[in-house]
Parts: structure tokens; sequence; C-alpha cells
């Protein structure tokens, strides 16, 4: 399939289902609200896609009650707003959203904003890269591990929408995470930050700390808390879990190397991003009323999923383009090599993708650094399937950006970190004993303590990583057959709080997990494996169809119940080789395990040829139990799999029927078929 074809299909996937509705089942109190009058700024290239939208759905055209150059602002009822936006992703094709306005006037001034606000805001700040003590402090000790758990915890509420009832849980936790973190800092406080209720129910969570020399000048540092999806749960890991744990990983190392910036610093959480940037909005034009002296903004709304090679795509649209410099200046200066090497590229998302464009239209400079590019992004957002998962279960990607702003908070807000603790943790390993012979799962175990507590520990086999736990007891189940037979050694590295990390000396190992190879068994009539062990592997008995190679004992069927087809010339025409069986875990063959078959086959047709596979329990009398059919995908030497789980009986059996067309069976006519049996031993 044309791969650029896919692409512009996914993104438009994602951005459709932006706009889908509140999950109904599991969050009752998200149903319509009263149907209010309400206010709305789009860019002015989709502003007749709104009118034909309402239009097309029967309503009357909305009136368009302003519009100046890009920006286009409309009066609507707040039920139409997920139409409006659904059919605007729809048919614009691309993201890039709605800011929602409680009055007229602000949507009026809301139009004016945006060229004025990007002048003023350039004069704000002079950058300047100076402070890498501070920088390194702060990035050396960022552990993924932290970012994931933080992601699993906000990922894990049903929805985090804004008028959920655990939207607004999830803001209390997050207060109470960032507090615990503060650790009773008293330049430090978090607060629910709380909205009119005609922009929102749920809070916004803010972490402020107080700057020591230019407390009056703050940096932002934000992400949205809430979630949206098209079906009964929203768990927006990616969008935006991911960037209020970022956040969250880098308070941490703030906190546990004593940062204290110049500047105030401030952390934010914003509610109801989804929903038309509404918390950030308030926040941000509550500020610029204030006259608050926000001298950057640094938003993180997706940090998780890495699309292509380019780590980080700085967005150029709605953001302060001084700014954006001085942060790729940041990466190359401090993420220009391994293993903290950080590549970057531009890219645009469109008027009022994420809450970035809450504060420029206030007149702040503001950034996104986004997890891809706009045309590569996770497929998955505002759907059930926003899990972690879909970065395979790590948060590697999110680190990137935890050091990004890391090195932002550090040079924009300026200070200096208090590291009292350089000692290394200390670490012993308790299990596996040295000179172990291990099998199956086996647990390594280690002990751990350090001043600043322990960050984690990682597991290491032949010193790569085989896992990670950040709590105690420090126990790791290493599956040994993940791992040659033979001799490793074993060892647990230790990370302490702010990242100093010591290694235990290792032991000496081996693993020994039982493999077999069959005989031919010239009562049953097909290989045998005697003895119970791990897997069962036909060796090389098999090869061949009926008298078409070295096949000797053929046909290899159980008491000779199955014959082969005898036509073509061996590999030129369809053969089963061999037959391997194995559990998936390593540990031996018993009733209930999952095992694989590996089957391999020469393949003279991809569109003919097929493995029908099939097991019986007892291989002394088989009954063919069917497990699947399997199409190879290319010619000559293939070898396919399949998964099964055992059944009850000391002798079993596998069955692989290749064959040219024909249909399923356990045996069959064709003149090119080939049967095959294993039999072997289960405990
Ligand atoms: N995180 C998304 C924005 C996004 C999505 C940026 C994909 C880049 C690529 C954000 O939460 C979102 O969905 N924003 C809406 C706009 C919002 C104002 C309703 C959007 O862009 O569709
Ligand atoms: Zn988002």
């Amino acid at each position: 399939m044309n791969m650029k074809r896919l692409a512009s299909v996914v993104m438009v996937l994602g951005c459709v289902s932006a706009f889908a509705k509140a999950p109904e089942s599991s969050v009752p109190e998200a149903q319509a609200p009263a149907d209010r009058e309400v206010w709305i700024t789009v860019g002015s290239d989709v502003a007749h896609i709104v009118n034909a939208t309402l239009v097309g759905s029967g309503f009357a055209a909305p009136e368009q009650v302003g519009q100046k150059g890009e920006v286009t602002a409309f009066r609507v009822r707040e039920s139409q707003l997920n139409l409006i936006s659904r059919a605007m992703h729809d048919r614009a094709n691309r993201c890039g959203g709605y800011i929602y306005h409680d009055t007229e006037a602000s949507a009026l001034a809301s139009m004016d904003n945006t060229a004025a606000a990007q002048a003023m805001s350039s004069l704000a700040v002079t950058y300047t890269v100076d402070n890498a003590a501070t920088v390194n402090a702060l990035v050396a000790g960022l552990q993924e591990p932290n970012i994931r758990n933080t992601i699993t915890q906000l990922s894990s509420y049903t929805t985090r929408y804004h008028t959920s009832s655990t939207g607004t849980t999830a803001a209390n936790w997050l207060k109470s995470h960032w507090e615990s973190l503060a650790n009773g800092r008293t330049d430090v406080t978090v607060e629910l930050y709380t909205h009119p209720s005609t922009v929102t129910t749920q809070p916004s969570v803010i972490m402020t700390i107080q700057g020591t020399t230019l407390p009056s000048e703050v940096v932002v540092l934000g992400g949205h808390l809430d979630s949206t999806s098209s079906g009964s749960t929203a768990p927006g890991a990616d969008d935006d879990a991911s960037g209020i744990a970022t956040l969250t990983e880098v308070i941490r190392m703030a906190m546990v190397q004593g940062y204290r910036p110049q500047r105030t610093v401030k952390f934010m959480a914003y509610a109801a991003e989804e929903v038309g940037l509404r918390g950030s909005k308030n926040i941000a034009d509550t500020y610029k009323a204030n006259a608050v002296n926000v001298v950057g903004v640094l938003q993180l709304d997706m940090t998780n999923y890495q699309g292509s090679t380019i780590d980080v795509a700085m967005m150029t649209d709605y953001t302060n383009a001084a700014q954006n410099s001085f942060i790729t200046n940041l990466i190359s200066t401090y993420f220009n090599t391994d293993p903290n090497k950080i590549t970057w590229s531009n890219s645009t998302c469109g008027y009022a993708c994420s809450d970035h464009a809450s504060w420029t239209n206030a007149g702040f400079a503001a950034s996104i650094p986004f997890e891809s590019l706009m045309s590569q992004y996770n497929p998955s957002i505002h759907t059930v399937n926003d899990t972690l998962a879909r970065s395979n279960n790590n948060a590697n990607h999110a680190l990137k950006f935890a050091k990004v702003a890391a090195a932002y908070v550090a040079e924009l807000a300026k200070g200096s970190v208090n590291v009292t603790d350089t000692t290394p943790p200390t670490v012993a390993l308790t299990a596996p004993a040295s000179g172990a012979t291990v099998t199956g799962t086996a647990t390594i175990s280690a002990t751990a303590s350090d001043a600043s507590g322990i960050g984690r520990v990682d597991f290491l086999v032949d010193g790569q990583v085989k896992g990670s736990v950040t709590s105690s007891p420090y126990n790791f189940a290493w599956d040994t057959a993940s791992t040659a037979n033979g001799s490793h050694t074993v060892a647990a590295r230790a990370y302490d709080g702010v990242g100093n990390s010591a290694t235990s000396s290792s032991v000496t190992v081996t693993v020994s997990n039982s493999t077999s190879t069959a005989g031919y068994d010239s009562t049953l009539k097909a290989p045998r494996c005697l003895s119970v062990s791990s897997s069962c592997d036909s060796g090389t008995l098999l090869n061949g169809r009926g008298g078409l190679g070295p096949e000797v004992n053929t046909p290899n069927t159980i008491n000779g119940s199955c014959a082969d087809g005898l036509s073509g010339t061996y590999h030129s025409d369809e053969s089963n080789d061999r037959i391997k069986v194995s559990t998936t875990d390593g540990t031996p063959f018993a009733a209930g395990k999952t095992v694989k078959i590996d089957a391999t086959v020469w393949v003279y047709s991809t569109t003919a040829d097929k493995l029908d596979l099939y097991y019986a329990a007892n291989a002394t009398s088989p009954t063919w139990t069917y497990i699947t059919t399997i199409t190879p995908t290319a010619k000559g030497a293939q070898t396919l799999s399949a998964t099964y789980t055992l059944p009850s009986g000391a002798v079993q059996a596998v069955r692989a029927r290749f064959r040219y067309n024909g249909s399923v069976a356990a045996c069959g006519t064709g003149s090119y078929n080939d049967h095959d049996d294993l039999v072997f031993a289960v405990q």
C-alpha cells in the first residue's frame, strides 16, 4: 500500500477522533451540559467548514461575529462544538482546533492578539546558554521508569474528560503527588487553580517554585491534564499523560537536587484543553490582566510516541521564533552526543492545536516541542487505545523531552542546584547464588540503599539490562529461556534519587534449559523425544517428502496413518522439512503451557501453498485437533510458527501438513502434499 496515502489517513483519524464525545457509559456526569451560547475562534482557512457543517446538519448558519486575517470568530451552541470540530478535522485534513470563549468580547479580543502578541513577547527576555552545571545536574538523574509510572497512574482513570468526576480525581492525585515531591520545601507551593464555572469545573494544578533573585519573572512549563476519546474510556496515555509525566520527572529532579531558580518557575497541568484550550486560556488571560511578567512558556503535549527518526518537532506556528531557536540551541548544545543525543526538525500543527496558543494569544513567548513531525504522530490519540502499550510500554521517548525541559528551565530560570549527595548507593546481589544452574524463570534479587533513596535497580545479564524495579523488594523474574544455554554473569545496578549509581559484584551462573532432538520411534513410526524437556526438534529426520530428498522413514506419520504425495522435485516443489516445538517460557512441557511450533517448509507458491497445523493429546492413538492454517509469504525455505496450549497427556504429538491447494484437513491426497508428525514427552 502507498505509504503516503496511509500516513494521511492516519492523521485524519487522529484529528477526527479528537472531537468525539466524552465516554458516555463510563462518565454519566459528562452528558450534554445546558446548551449555552458560546463563541469560538478558528483558523479562517477552515471557517467555511464550520458554516457548511452546521447548515448541512440542519442547524441555522452560525453567526460569524468577526474576522481578522487568519482568525474567524463564530457564535455557536455548546452542543455543536463536537460536531463542528469533528467535521472541521475531517475536511480540513489537519490538526489545530478552536479556542473556546465564554463571551463575545473574549472572542473578538483574541482575533487582535496573535500578531501583536508575538512582537511583544519577543522583547521579553535575553536568551543565554551559560548554566551547564545546573543543566547537567538536573538531566543526570532523570529516569524513564518514573515517567512510565506517572503515565500508568494517569491513564488508569477511566477518563480525565473535563466534566467527569475522575477528571477531578486525577487533578487531586496530581496535586498530592507534586506536594509529596516538594517534600515540605517552603519556597514551593502546589495549588488547585479553579476556573469560572462557565469555563470548566475541572481544576488545573500549578506548582510554583519561588525565584530567588528575580521572583517577579515567571517561567511556565505546562501540559494538559484532561483527556478525551471516542470510546468508553479515555486513557490519554500519550495525550497528554506523557506531557504531565515528563514535567513531573523534571519536578522530581529539581526537588531532589535542591534546585533554586533565580526566576519563579511554574509547572502547570491545564484543565479542559481538549474542549478549546479552556484552562490555559483562563490562566494566560488572567496573568495578562494582572500584568504577570511571564518570560517564557514551554508546552509538552504528547511526548511519548516516536513517529520517526526525528525525536523532537519544533512547531513553528503560533509559537515564538526566538524562544524556538533558544530551545533548539539548547538541544544542539547539551544533547548532541550519545547517550543523550536528540534530533529535531521544524513542523507546524495549526491554529489552536494545544495550550501554547493560549499563551501566544495573551502576548507571551510560547513553544511546543512535539513527539514527531505532524505527519507521524501517535495515531491512537483520542481513542480507547491511547495506552502505554502503543509506546511499547516504556517512556524512553518522553525521557528526551524531560531532558529538553530540564535544560530549558535551568537556562531560562537560571539558578543552581545544591547537591549534598555525591555518594553512590550500596547494592548487593542476593540471588542467584554464584555457580547456580538456572532454568525457566529464575528470580534475581538485590538489596540497595542510599541516603537519598533508591530511584531504581537495573538487573543485568552479561552487562545488558534485562529489567528494572523502582521499589523494594528488588526482585526480577528473569526468563532464562531468553538467554542461550551456558555460562553468564548476573549483576544489579542501583541508582539513587539524584542519579548516582553503583553496580554490585557479579555472579556467574549456568543457564541450562533442556532441549532435545528427536530420534525415530519405529513403533509409532515418527520422530519422538523420549524424555520431558522444554523443546523437541525433529532435526534432519523430516527433510524432504515421500521419496523426494533425504527424508528417511517416510511418511513419518504416526502408525503410517497418512501418506505423502509423490509428484515434483525436492526443493523445487513443496516439502515440510523440520518441526520444532518449545515452551514459550523455557520451562519443561506440562499441561497448560504455551508451546510454539516452528515448521520449516519449502515453499513453491505463496498463493496456493498452505500449512495446516494440528495437535494430539495422545500420540499413541491420535485425535487431531486443528490449530491453524498459515499461508507463507515468500518462496523457498521458510519457518512458519504458531502457538497452542498443551493439554494433559504424557506422550503428545503435533502434525504439520504442507499442501498445494486443497482444503484444511489433517490428512489429504494432493500429489504435492507432505504430512509429518513429531511426538514428545510431557510432564
Ligand atoms: N494533543 C492534541 C494536539 C495535537 C494532536 C497536536 C496531534 C499535534 C498532533 C490536543 O490535545 C488536541 O487534540 N487538540 C485539538 C484542538 C483542541 C483545541 C480542541 C486538535 O488539535 O485537534
Ligand atoms: Zn493533547
